[in-house]
């Protein structure tokens, strides 16, 4: 991994550069100390690179940067989530959640696989998902929830729904990967204290189990919080490993909603006439996705 460089795709600048500069004095501090891990580096090398995900437009322009700088990929985190919105739609016309937490991160992978499979060994696709599926249902008539209004819409369903569909889109994708260097695994990074709650400060029931959480020392920091998900992605145990939901870097048992491979297969199906509409999936991608 000498020469490793960490592309932080984010949609504020300002927020990339000051986790760039936390970064790297983390690492020259590991280096002072003298770190085993870190001992080998030269540096570290962290790049910003535009990407909104509630735009799948912003995704095509990341994907075309990318693609143009004739990188290799070997691991691809897609942690990017927005927790219990209201309802909203993109501009796209995608309930908000549905958009940002899963189909803009499908087609980031969807067009990244190509250069992932000729990447080399052990290339990994890490989907960060959350506990939260578990309040899923599967109802491809009201995935987009339009027939609902401000007032009955489920916040928790619609959040549960887009963290299931990210592990469905782990099958999904692993059958059609199966002989291939790409893996895909996701995981749940447990209750972390993070950003996550500027969209729900209003629920005053969330607000308390947070509060719980916290008294009885379950609620992790940030750095306790990315265990499991930079677990996933380099642990050299995990090669190989596929369809794996991980909790607190092991194993953990998923939904039956979410482990049924005919909705796993229908979601596939409607997620790329999503796609297609808005002809972001050419044919040479949707093979490449199909494994053919
Ligand atoms: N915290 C928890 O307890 C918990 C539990 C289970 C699962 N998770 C999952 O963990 C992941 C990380 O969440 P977090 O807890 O670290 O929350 P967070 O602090 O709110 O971070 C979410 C990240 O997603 C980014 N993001 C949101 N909307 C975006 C968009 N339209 N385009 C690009 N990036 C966007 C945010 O960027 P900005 O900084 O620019 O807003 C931020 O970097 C999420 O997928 C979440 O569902 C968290």
């Amino acid at each position: 991994m000498m020469g490793a460089t960490v592309i932080l795709a984010c949609r504020s600048e300002e927020k990339a550069k000051e986790a760039m500069t936390w970064m790297n004095a983390e690492f020259q501090a590991e280096k002072d100390r003298k770190t085993k891990e870190v001992v080998d580096y030269p540096e570290l090398r962290i790049e910003f690179m535009k990407l909104d995900c509630a735009s799948l437009q912003s995704v095509m322009d990341f994907v075309k940067e990318f693609k143009n700088s004739g990188r290799q990929l070997h691991i691809l985190v897609c942690n990017a989530g927005i927790g219990l919105h209201k309802q909203a739609y993109t501009e796209e016309g995608y309930e908000l959640m549905f958009q940002v937490n899963y189909l803009s991160q499908y087609l980031l992978a969807a067009h990244l696989l190509p250069i992932m499979k000729t990447s080399g060994e052990d290339c990994r696709i890490i989907l960060v998902s959350s506990e939260a599926h578990r309040f899923c249902e599967f109802n491809l008539d009201r995935i987009q929830g339009k027939q609902f209004n401000e007032q009955n819409f489920g916040r928790l369903l619609f959040y549960g729904n887009s963290k299931a569909f990210q592990i469905m889109q782990m099958f999904s994708m692993n059958r059609r990967l199966q002989n291939s260097n790409v893996a895909v695994l996701s995981l749940h990074p447990g209750m972390v204290e993070t950003e996550l709650r500027r969209n729900f400060k209003d629920m005053t029931i969330f607000n308390i189990f947070t509060s719980l959480t916290k008294c009885v020392g379950k609620l992790k920091n940030p750095f306790e919080g990315a265990e499991t998900t930079i677990n996933a992605a380099v642990s050299p145990a995990l090669r190989g490993v596929r369809d794996i939901y991980y909790d607190n870097c092991k194993p953990a048992n998923i939904h039956n909603i979410v482990t049924n491979t005919q909705n796993q297969e229908s979601l596939w199906t409607y997620t790329l006439d999503c796609l297609k509409k808005g002809d972001f999936l050419p044919e040479d991608i949707i093979k490449c996705l199909e494994g053919t």
